[in-house]
């Protein structure tokens, strides 16, 4: 028996013995498997998060050349250069193209076209796979967890292709939610078929290759209606849970090469989605069931039942509330998705500098989904160069407002909606919010009384503490520097 063993030890040994490239590329593959840890804990941080996508990109194209040039099985190369620089080239022109091209505020469009094209790879590594499988004879010959694997990668690849295309085109409003009679029954429902056809074409009891296109065909069905419902401020938390889809789906892929690097990276976008979903769940005050099944938020809670506001606003003019500004020991701006829209980011941090001329302490109060996606406001501020350490999260910053003596709100509104607080019939209710009515005065800017993305009335506007100043954020934040600089 030993013997046995010692020899199919030996044989197995001598089977798997790695040649020098594959060593060489396993190195390459850890090199990049580490860069990825490094990049994705720098993302974390403002500061860091340039230098952080900079060393993970360094790590994938190093796995992505090392795979090119030293992957071997069974002593062949990968071949195919031509085919493979041929589509590197495309995607990397077209990939650079839309990365220059794109508006601040169409950033989050662009993460989910990115994204659904993540899933279309995985969904077409399945095909490809079963292909094989199925020119090489009968599919149900392989084994079933290979099956398996290569089925579940086609699901949720598929899912998520599907699913971030309507995102996309929600984002970009060009489709509208739209529900379903029974919606979620339909959904959980579809999604039990899909699972069930998988699991018995994995363990031999459908025969059919046909079954491939058939679980192909249903799941970007349900990739649809999954998305299809979800709008109003849930949004973010369905592309977040559609990046972690899409890397469990590549993770799948690196189980069926056995590639190390692939199921790693595919890990880590699961997990690193999965968390964003967790936490963008918290700050919107939803539950992650709540988000699978499908059916939340939506146009329903977006339009909102218009709440008849009590009270009537109260203008300001420039000059006063430069005047206001200026005598002021602190002063908080608070961003919203306007100052995106508006471009006026740049001006906002002459502002700041202006107001510290005089004396006043200046901070920004960063809400977790203020804008359009995870940190928009980061993002646009740290491109008109404002010091990190003046962005001060939700939850530090709350605290502070009662010592504050004006915030001034520029382009947000849902993030500073008191009902999310005070009214259990708003659609908001339960998400945290800046407590901005705890300071002395507030100044919202913003083109006209119009809703924010919530699609509510913001009771905020009626405060005898609160002034209105009208107009676009970049023209009005320009008219306050100037007239600061002339009082
Ligand atoms: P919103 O509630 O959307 O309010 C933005 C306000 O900006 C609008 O009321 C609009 O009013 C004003 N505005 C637009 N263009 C402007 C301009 N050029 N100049 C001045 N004001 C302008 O924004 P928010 O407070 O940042 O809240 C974000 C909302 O989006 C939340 O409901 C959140 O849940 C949701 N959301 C967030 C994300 C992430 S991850 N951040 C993703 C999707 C959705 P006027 O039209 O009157 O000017």
């Amino acid at each position: 028996m030993q013997s046995i063993l010692n020899s199919t030890i030996l044989l197995d040994t001598a089977a798997v013995a790695p040649t020098v490239k594959q060593n060489i590329l396993n190195i390459l593959y850890m090199f990049g498997s580490i860069s990825f840890i490094y990049g994705i804990k720098m993302l974390g941080k403002p500061e860091t998060a340039k230098r952080g996508n900079l060393i993970a990109a360094v790590g994938m194209a190093v796995a992505i050349f090392g795979t090119i040039f030293l992957y071997e099985n069974e002593g062949k190369a990968l071949g195919n250069h031509i085919w493979i620089f041929a589509g590197l080239i495309v995607g990397t022109v077209i990939g650079t193209l839309m990365a220059k091209k794109v508006k601040m505020t169409g950033m989050p469009q662009m993460v989910s076209f990115f994204n659904g094209m993540g899933g279309a790879c995985a969904a077409l590594i399945s095909l490809v796979e079963f292909n094989h499988l199925s020119h090489a004879g009968n599919f149900n010959d392989a084994e079933p967890l290979h099956l398996l694997i290569i089925f579940l990668g086609l699901v949720i690849g598929s899912i998520s292709f599907a699913g971030s295309m309507i995102a996309f085109g929600k984002l970009d409003e060009k489709i509208k939610d739209k529900t379903l009679p029974l919606q979620q029954v339909v959904n959980i429902g579809l999604l039990l078929v899909i699972l069930v056809i998988a699991f018995a074409a994995s363990f031999d009891m459908i025969t059919n290759p046909n079954v491939l296109f058939l679980i192909l065909g249903l799941s970007l069905i349900y990739g649809v209606l999954f998305v299809m419902p979800i709008g109003g401020a849930d949004m973010p938390v369905v592309i977040s849970l559609l990046n972690s889809f899409t890397g469990v789906a590549a993770a799948m892929g690196g189980f069926l090469y056995d590639n190390k690097v692939m199921l790693f990276g595919g890990i880590l976008v699961g997990s690193a989605g999965t968390l964003l979903t967790v936490v963008m769940c918290k700050a919107m005050n939803r539950s992650l069931t709540n988000v699978l099944i499908g059916n939340f938020g939506g146009s329903k809670a977006a339009a909102g039942e218009a709440k008849s506001m009590n009270g009537s606003i109260r203008e300001v003019s420039i000059s006063d509330a430069a005047v206001l500004m200026k005598y002021s020991k602190k002063v908080v701006i608070v961003p919203g998705y306007g100052l995106a829209v508006a471009q006026a980011q740049h001006v906002c941090h002459e502002l700041e500098q202006v107001l510290e001329q005089e004396g006043v302490e200046v901070k920004y109060a960063i809400h977790p989904v203020a804008g359009r996606m995870p940190g928009h406001m980061n993002v646009l501020l740290a491109e008109s160069n404002v010091s990190y350490d003046k962005l001060v999260e939700m939850d530090d910053i709350n605290p502070e407002f009662k010592t504050t003596d004006v915030v001034l709100i520029v382009g947000a509104n849902d993030v500073v909606n008191p009902a999310a607080k005070t009214d259990p019939a708003s659609p908001i209710y339960g998400m945290p919010i800046l407590d901005v009515e705890d300071a002395a005065h507030t100044i919202v800017m913003k083109r006209s009384m119009k809703a924010g993305y919530a699609g509510i009335e913001n009771e905020l506007f009626y405060s005898p503490k609160n002034r209105m100043l009208f107009g676009d954020a970049k023209k009005t934040l320009t008219e306050l520097v100037s007239e600061l600089k002339n009082i």
